[in-house]
């Protein structure tokens, strides 16, 4: 599913972006630009970066 419209992210790149390294929201947000636009989409982001990381 999309987690952020303005920059057309998903919540399957977010996980790619953790397994492959990223263990932050900011480091995410920093690799995907996820929230950086209008920002509304910036807490199901760190929804997703919080459930990933507590799998991984
Ligand atoms: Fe992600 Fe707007 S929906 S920045």
């Amino acid at each position: 599913m999309y987690v952020c419209l303005c920059l057309g992210v998903t919540d399957g790149q977010i996980r790619e972006a953790i397994y492959e390294g990223c263990c932050s929201y900011r480091e995410v947000r920093n690799a995907l630009e996820v929230g950086t636009q209008c920002g509304k989409c910036a807490c199901v982001a760190k929804q997703v970066v919080k459930e990933t990381l507590a799998e991984v």
